[in-house]
């Protein structure tokens, strides 16, 4: 196990029982890094991405985290100073999404309204700030964003994911400035990515087009998500920065 970039770090991936934030916890764990999942209802997801870990001889733990509510967040946050008195990395990876046309309006409601971006970009401020102490604590930390090529231009499964997404893109600059200069905070934004069940909630056109306008003629996979995540926690020099992970170009997802 010598010469692993990541070793005697300790991550956390929240969504780590969805199939990015899965590829993104194997591909910490296989750099050296002890890795804990959150899901929410996936347990048995989480569980096994977690026995994959050990399996393949790293150390993976999952705990239940709604990132809705800002007293379990906290408590998460506790949990891990409890157990292990560090956090060097933060994967603010999990968020929800729903499949409402733009034009539909009427369709977007207060509430869906709320539960994306409470999820999508209040969620990882809150984490955020609660992991900042132990995350400034350490000798270089981590935190990067996993948002959307929605949040660039204006596209994919609704309004209030495109506008969550922009706020995460936005909110990745905040914090670098906040966080700086103990800890670098990075954006992955992917466009369509491939075999996932939140691409498979997309309506069929828009995956169609993305496919279709990737000018390398192929959209990303997860692992390409993973293994962008492990060279921005392994730089020291790269901050604020959003990356998009899209096949090259597609223009808008709708
Ligand atoms: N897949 C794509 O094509 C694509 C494209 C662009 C961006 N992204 C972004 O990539 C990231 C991962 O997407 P994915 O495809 O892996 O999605 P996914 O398979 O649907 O996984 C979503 C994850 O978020 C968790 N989650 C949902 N609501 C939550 C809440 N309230 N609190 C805490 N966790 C919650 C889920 O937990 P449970 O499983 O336990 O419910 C799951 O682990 C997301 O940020 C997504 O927006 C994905």
């Amino acid at each position: 196990m010598a010469n692993l970039p990541l070793k005697n770090k300790l991550a956390l991936v929240t969504g780590g029982s969805g199939d990015i934030g899965a590829a993104i916890a194997r591909r910490l764990a296989q750099a050296g890094a002890e890795v804990v999942v959150t899901y929410v209802g996936a347990k048995d997801s989480a569980e096994a991405v977690v026995h994959d870990i050990q399996q393949a001889g790293g150390q993976g733990h999952c705990r239940q985290l709604d990132q809705r509510e800002p007293a379990a967040i906290e408590s998460l946050m506790q949990d891990i100073e409890a157990h292990w008195q560090q956090l060097d990395i933060l994967v603010n990876n999990a968020a929800w999404n729903i499949g409402i046309p733009f034009p539909n309006l009427d369709e977007l409601t207060a509430e869906l309204w709320d539960r994306v971006l409470e999820t999508n970009l209040r969620g990882p401020f809150l984490l955020a700030r609660a992991g900042a102490k132990l995350l400034q604590a350490g000798v270089g930390g981590h935190i990067v964003n996993i948002s959307s090529a929605g949040g660039i231009s204006p596209g994919s499964s609704s309004i209030a994911y495109s506008s969550s997404k922009a706020g995460l893109n936005h909110l990745t600059r905040c914090l670098a400035v906040a966080m700086a200069p103990k800890v670098a905070v990075n954006c992955i934004a992917p466009g369509l990515v491939e075999n996932t069940r939140m691409a498979q909630r997309l309506p069929d056109n828009v995956a169609a087009g993305a496919r279709r306008q990737a000018v390398l003629g192929l959209v990303g996979q997860a692992d390409d998500i993973a293994e962008q995540t492990l060279t921005f926690v392994t730089s020291r020099s790269i901050s604020g920065q959003t990356v998009v992970i899209d096949g090259g170009m597609p223009g808008v997802m709708r």
